[in-house]
């Protein structure tokens, strides 16, 4: 479909007799920040390595700007930049003679570039501080410069914000977004942390043992999962059918202990009580969550212990 500038279709990589990843959908439109979402070993560095063709897909398509990505081609290479492993610089050289060094390697003519590269990432041109003098969010920021130094229209970042502390995060939230908003690039980025990428993904996939178990529009999400009534009344059996039948809800569970949760609903908790107890119900307890977007994701990955 047009508008997409990663789109894949059934894409799986084995590595022996292991499946690491499992007929994987993934469709990056342009312009967006899309947060590939997973926890440790889910499988998003190796989707990522894939779409640079870094390591070869054992089965299904990717497209890459509306094209066939068949083999790493120079003039699609140069449409993306990349930050997979944490990039080697010189310790002992500013950021700004690094980029120069790297620029040259790449071919990158443009005299402004370093300079363009480092001011999209926040850091100032001709800085004298030495590599080995940044702090780790400052390192992260020249790594980003560095996939940006060519100027591509997208960008594949894996765990850009990782190790950073929430200002941190936020400053790069910020820049990232710039980078979209001002810049026009699209950004697809990883992270095991939901609350990293919160505020900042327009779509999210969330990959977990190698699947993609979802991929939705960010905002819809929070809406329409993140909250719930919570509704305790007895005889458990009467109130179901009253769900059902009289407030025609069709997304609930029933927990161990016998609350009832109440998703995408827009009915209010007063339209509940008084439609139980006008059939001869009466509530103990009923209430409006807002489930944290870490539990959700917790949720449907499996909780704890999943690797
Ligand atoms: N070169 C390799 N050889 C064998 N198995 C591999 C190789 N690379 C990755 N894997 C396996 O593939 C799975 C996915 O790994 P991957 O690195 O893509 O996960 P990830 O989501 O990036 O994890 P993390 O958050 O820890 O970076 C894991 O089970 C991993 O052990
Ligand atoms: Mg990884």
């Amino acid at each position: 479909m047009d508008g997409f500038l990663i789109e894949t279709e059934g894409l799986t990589k084995y590595f022996g007799e292991t499946p690491a990843i499992k007929d994987v959908d993934l469709h990056v439109k342009k312009g967006e920040i899309y947060g590939l979402l997973g926890r440790n070993g889910a499988g998003k560095t190796t989707i990522m390595k894939m779409l640079l063709g870094l390591t070869k897909a054992t089965k299904g398509t990717i497209q890459l700007f509306n094209k066939p990505f068949e083999k790493p081609e120079k003039s699609i290479l140069n449409r993306i930049g990349a930050m997979i492993e944490t990039p080697g610089f010189y310790p002992n050289l500013t950021a700004t003679e690094n980029l120069e060094i790297l620029a040259s390697l790449r071919g990158v003519i443009h005299k402004d570039a370093v300079k363009r590269s480092l001011e999209q990432v926040g850091l100032s041109y001709k800085d004298r501080k030495l590599y080995a003098e940044y702090s780790l969010g400052m390192k992260q920021r020249v790594g980003i410069a560095a996939a940006i130094i060519h100027d591509p229209e997208l960008l594949i970042l894996d765990e850009p914000v990782n190790g950073l502390d929430p200002i941190g995060v936020a400053e790069m939230r910020d820049f990232l977004k710039r980078l979209t908003g001002e810049y026009g690039k699209t950004i697809l980025i990883s992270s095991h942390i939901l609350s990293e990428i919160d505020l900042m993904a327009d779509q999210i996939g969330i990959i977990h043992a190698g699947l993609l178990l979802e991929e939705r529009n960010y905002r819809e999400l929070k809406e329409q999962n993140m909250q719930f009534i919570s509704l305790k009344a007895e005889p458990l059996q009467r109130v179901i059918q009253l769900i059902d039948e009289k407030l025609r809800v069709k997304e609930y569970q029933v927990k161990e202990d016998g609350t009832i949760q109440i998703f995408n609903t827009e009915i209010k908790t007063k339209q509940i009580v008084k439609v139980l107890a006008e059939n001869g119900v009466f509530v103990d307890e009923v209430c409006r969550h807002s489930d944290t977007l870490e539990d959700y994701f917790k949720k449907i990955t499996g909780g704890e212990g999943i690797a």
